[in-house]
């Protein structure tokens, strides 16, 4: 039976991380996969992790089965830092559970969303390559509509189309900040206009949290999530910490429901568990509860604040140092020093990327996206020249 089975590809992205890894030349580049990199090409466990580990195996006297919703004190320590205001929970109409990395609170976005009645979601494109994925295995239509203008800035004009002709079945997926693949977000006076067209179409919103801290900062970033939470009575919320715990591979990330009270809350977040249940039964907790133990403990949290700002500070610092390069080719830098977060999209082709990696040894996406934060002061000037080299 099983040869029925088609081939499948491996994932393109991670299928990158291999590939690099077994290029032998010195002065590769990697700029594939989203893993935050230090000024000398690191990717090392934060100090304030490391601290909170060792308070963990130092103090855990038990690993008995939690239950389907994880680690709540993890659930619950995130919730200021997304949410704000002196009542994060809004009187109980939010809630949340743990879920396997920011990829399981998608899909259980989007399979809560499809359980509730959900048939097509609205979807800026390009997005991250596996939200398609997921909405493809969940059995959810995809509607696209057009993220990023030419000129490096949000095109609002296709979101108001998508959510001004969306039916009542419909859901849109949002990026809460740090746009994955472009890097472009939308502007605060964008996000309130963003919240005002969600009460008046009456669309769904899931908002994908999973970049909070590496924008602006942790406030500055959840500003469109806060103020979709505020405009209208039904949110999901999925929320990684894989790059602002540097988390990765420990699978670390979180899902919320906002409902119009806390009974609606109550009966979603059991829906939540019912397919948590079904799919991972329950979550892995070693990565969640170093998270808890270094919300809960002043130091650890200075600790974990500085180290995430001293990251933003080096990915605005590449930005800068791109978009102030005037010799890439036929390839603008400028919009990089304005774009947030860790991604932005170049205008390559195929051959062009192909040429990138095997006469030059730079690692990027299939889509032109590169990491940013995979670039260091010693290797800009070389990525600037394979661009123009292969772009010339
Ligand atoms: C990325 O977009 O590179 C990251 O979110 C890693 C992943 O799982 O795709």
């Amino acid at each position: 039976m099983l040869d029925r089975l088609e081939q499948q590809p491996a994932d393109a992205l991670l299928a990158l991380i291999k590939l690099h890894d077994a290029d032998p030349r010195e002065d590769k580049i990697d700029l594939g996969v989203g893993v935050y990199r230090t000024a000398t090409g690191g990717t090392p466990v934060f100090a304030c992790i490391k601290a909170a580990e060792a308070k963990l195996v130092a103090e855990q006297d038990t690993k008995a089965y939690l239950g389907p919703e994880g680690d709540m004190g993890f659930v619950h320590a995130l919730m200021p830092h997304i949410f704000g205001g002196s009542d994060p929970a809004l009187g109980g109409r939010i809630d949340g559970m743990q879920t396997p990395g920011g990829t399981g609170a998608v899909r259980l976005a989007v399979a809560m969303a499809r359980k509730a009645g959900v048939t097509r979601i609205l979807m800026g494109t390009p997005s991250w390559p596996n939200h398609a994925q997921i909405l493809a295995d969940t059995g959810v239509e995809m509607v696209g509509f057009n993220h990023a203008k030419a000129d490096g800035t949000a095109d609002m004009d296709a979101l108001r189309d998508a959510l001004r002709g969306a039916g009542s079945t419909d859901a849109v997926l949002l990026h809460g900040c740090c746009h994955n693949p472009t890097g472009v977000d939308y502007t605060n006076d964008q996000w309130d206009e963003i919240a005002s067209l969600l009460a008046e179409t009456g669309v769904l919103p899931i908002v994908d949290l999973a970049y909070q801290g590496l924008g602006d900062g942790m406030e500055e970033d959840a500003y469109g999530t806060r103020k979709v939470v505020a405009a209208v009575p039904e949110v999901l919320i999925a929320y990684s910490c894989d790059k602002n715990f540097g988390l990765y591979r420990d699978r670390v990330g979180a899902f919320y429901v906002l409902t119009a009270n806390a009974e609606d809350t109550a009966k979603a977040m059991s829906n939540g568990y019912a397919l948590a249940r079904a799919n991972w039964s329950m979550p892995p907790d070693h990565g969640a509860s170093a998270v808890r133990l270094a919300l809960t403990d002043p130091a650890m949290t200075k600790q974990w604040t500085d180290e995430l700002d001293s990251m933003r500070a080096r990915i605005r610092q590449v930005r800068e140092k791109l978009a102030a390069s005037s010799n890439a080719g036929a390839v603008n830098l400028a919009p990089l020093g304005t774009q947030q977060g860790m991604f932005a999209i170049l205008p390559l082709s195929k051959e062009q990327i192909l040429a990138l990696r095997e006469d030059h040894g730079v690692y990027m996406a299939g889509s032109g996206r590169i990491n940013v934060a995979g670039l260091t002061m010693g290797n800009i000037d070389k990525f600037v020249s394979a661009l123009a080299a292969v772009s010339g």
